[in-house]
C-alpha cells in the first residue's frame, strides 16, 4: 500500500498547484485532487518528480490517501465553490479532521463555516495566503486563522513553506475563526492603496513632469533603493520598462486604463464603514478602480467637462522628489489606517490580534512586502497597543519631513487637473486627525435643527436641543 500523505490539496489551478509543489519540495508527501481529473493528470505529468505526490480522481480516494487527522487545503475560487468542496468533503471526514481554506474568502463566510463544521465535529481554518503564483511556489506570506489546536497540526508544514525574513518565517497564527482571512483582506486593501498611490505618482510624472514610461520606470528603480523599497515599487519599474512586442511602444501605453477587482478591497472598505474606522486611502483606491471602469462615460466627459489639461508648465526641478515624498507620506497614512482598522476589528471580535506580528509576516512573500514594515514591527515592539501609527515618533517625523512636498504635490495636481484621490484624501485625513477641534460642531447644529438629534456642549455635561423654529431656547434632553 502506498504511504499515506501528510496533507492534501484540492483545487489544482495555479495557486493550488504551486502550494502543493512547495509543500512537496519540503519533503512532505502531498495528496492532490481536482474537480476535473484532467487537471490532476496534467499536474502529475508536469510535477510528479518534484516530490512525493498521491493523485486521486475521486474525492473518496483523495480522502482515503491522507493520514489522520486529515489535513486538506482547499484552493478554489472564493464563495460558493468553497461551500461546494466542503459539502463534498465533510461527509467523508472523521472527527478532528481539518479543512483549510487557503483562498481569498470573505471572513464572515469563514466564521460561518468554522461554526457549521465545528457542529459536525470538523475543524476549519481560514488561511490567508499572499504572494501570487510565485509566492505560493517559493514562499508566500501565510496568515492562518482558526482553532489554535488545529493550527498546531499544520504549523510545521505552513511555516516550512512560508517566506523567511531574517530567519523568521512569514507565518504566524493570527487568531480564531475568520481572523486569518480578515488580516488577508486588510493586506489586500493596503495593496489597493499602495497600487493606487503608485498610479497617481505615475500619472503626475507622465502628465506634469512629461516623462515617458521607461524614464518613469528608471525613477521607480531608484526609489526602490530608499524608504519606498518594496515589491510593488520594484515591479512598477519593470512594468514601465517593458516594450510591447507588437508595436514597439511601452507596453503600459497600450494597456486599457480600466482596473478590475475581485472584491477584497471593497470588503475592506465596507468593513471599515461598519466598524466606523476612517479608511480613506484604501476606500479611495477602490473607488478609483470603480471610476476607471466607467470608460465610455469618461470618454464622453473628456470632451464635455471643463478643466485644465495637465501641462509641463507646472514642471519644476524638485517635482520628482516631491512626488516621491508625497507617495511615502500617503503610504504611511494608508498603513496607519489599515492597522487602526485591524485594531478595531480585533477589539470588536475579541481576536487579540498581535499587530506587530502582522507587520512581521508581511515583510516577505506577500504583495505588500516592504522594508517599511520593519519600522511598523519596531513601533509595536516599542510602544505596544498603538491607536494610530502616525503618533509613533518614527512615523510622526517621517510625515512631518514629507509634508511640505506632499502639500506642493496636491496643489500642483489640483491646479493641473490631475486626479489624485489617494494623495489628497490621505493629506486631508492627516490634517483632520491633527486638529483638536474640527468643524463637526456645525454638523451637530444642523442635525439638531432639522431632526432634534441633540448636541453636547463644550462647557456643560449632558445632551441639549435648541428649539430652533420655536422660541430659540435651549433645553437639556437627558434628564
Ligand atoms: C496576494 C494578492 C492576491 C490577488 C489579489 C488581487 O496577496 O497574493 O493580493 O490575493 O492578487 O486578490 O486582487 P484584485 O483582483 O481584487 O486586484
Amino acid at each position: 500500500m502506498t504511504e499515506l500523505s501528510r496533507i492534501g490539496v484540492t483545487g489544482l489551478a495555479v495557486m493550488g498547484a504551486n502550494l502543493a509543489r512547495n509543500i512537496a519540495r519540503h519533503g512532505v508527501p502531498v495528496a492532490v485532487h481536482n474537480r476535473t481529473a484532467a487537471r490532476t493528470k496534467e499536474f502529475m505529468e508536469a510535477y510528479a518528480d518534484e516530490g512525493t505526490f498521491t493523485a486521486s480522481e475521486s474525492v473518496e480516494d483523495f480522502v482515503a490517501s491522507l493520514e489522520r487527522p486529515r489535513r486538506i487545503i482547499v484552493m478554489v475560487k472564493a464563495g460558493a465553490p468553497v461551500d461546494g468542496v466542503i459539502e463534498e468533503l465533510a461527509p467523508l471526514l472523521d472527527e478532528g479532521d481539518i479543512i483549510i481554506d487557503a483562498g481569498n474568502s470573505h471572513f464572515p463566510d469563514t466564521n460561518r463555516r468554522t461554526k457549521d463544521l465545528a457542529a459536525r465535529g470538523l475543524r476549519f481554518m481560514g488561511v490567508g495566503v499572499s504572494g501570487g503564483e510565485e509566492g505560493a511556489l517559493n514562499g508566500p506570506s501565510i496568515m492562518p486563522g482558526g482553532d489554535p489546536a488545529a493550527y498546531a497540526e499544520v504549523e510545521e508544514i505552513l511555516t516550512s513553506i512560508a517566506a523567511v525574513v531574517d530567519g523568521t518565517p512569514c507565518c504566524v497564527h493570527v487568531g480564531p475563526d475568520g481572523a486569518g482571512h480578515y488580516v488577508k483582506m486588510v493586506h489586500n486593501g493596503i495593496e489597493y492603496a499602495d497600487i493606487q498611490l503608485i498610479a497617481e505618482a505615475y500619472d503626475l510624472l507622465t502628465h506634469v513632469a512629461s516623462l515617458d514610461a521607461p524614464a518613469i520606470g528608471k525613477i521607480f528603480e531608484e526609489w526602490n533603493t530608499g524608504d519606498l523599497e518594496s515589491f510593488l515599487i520594484e515591479i512598477t519599474g519593470i512594468v514601465l520598462g517593458k516594450t510591447d512586442e507588437r508595436t514597439g511602444r511601452p507596453l503600459v501605453d497600450v494597456i486599457v486604463d480600466q482596473a478590475e477587482q475581485k472584491g477584497t478591497g471593497r470588503w475592506t472598505a465596507i468593513d471599515a464603514l461598519d466598524l466606523g474606522v476612517p479608511l480613506t486611502g484604501i476606500t479611495e483606491a477602490v473607488f478609483a478602480r470603480t471610476l476607471s471602469a466607467l470608460r465610455d462615460e469618461r470618454k464622453a466627459a473628456s470632451t464635455t467637462l471643463a478643466g485644465p489639461n495637465p501641462s509641463n508648465e507646472a514642471n519644476r526641478p524638485d517635482l520628482v522628489d516631491d512626488i516621491r515624498q508625497a507617495l511615502y507620506a500617503s503610504k504611511v497614512v494608508a498603513y496607519a489606517q489599515g492597522f487602526a482598522q485591524m485594531r478595531a476589528a480585533s477589539e470588536a471580535n475579541g481576536w487579540n490580534l498581535d499587530l506587530g506580528a502582522m507587520a512581521t509576516i508581511w515583510r516577505g512573500g506577500c504583495i505588500i512586502r516592504a522594508q517599511f514594515l520593519n519600522r511598523i514591527t519596531e513601533a509595536y515592539a516599542e510602544h505596544g497597543n498603538i491607536e494610530n501609527l502616525l503618533m509613533v515618533p518614527y512615523f510622526t517625523e517621517a510625515v512631518a519631513n514629507a509634508q511640505d512636498a506632499w502639500r506642493r504635490v496636491v496643489v500642483t495636481a489640483t491646479e493641473q487637473g490631475v486626479a489624485i484621490p489617494a494623495f489628497a484624501s490621505s493629506l486631508s485625513y492627516y490634517d483632520a486627525y491633527r486638529r483638536e477641534r474640527g468643524p463637526a460642531n456645525l454638523i451637530q447644529g444642523l442635525r439638531d435643527f432639522f431632526g432634534a438629534h441633540t448636541y453636547r456642549r463644550i462647557d456643560a455635561e449632558g445632551a441639549f436641543h435648541t428649539r430652533w423654529s420655536q422660541d430659540g431656547t435651549e433645553v437639556r434632553t437627558d434628564g
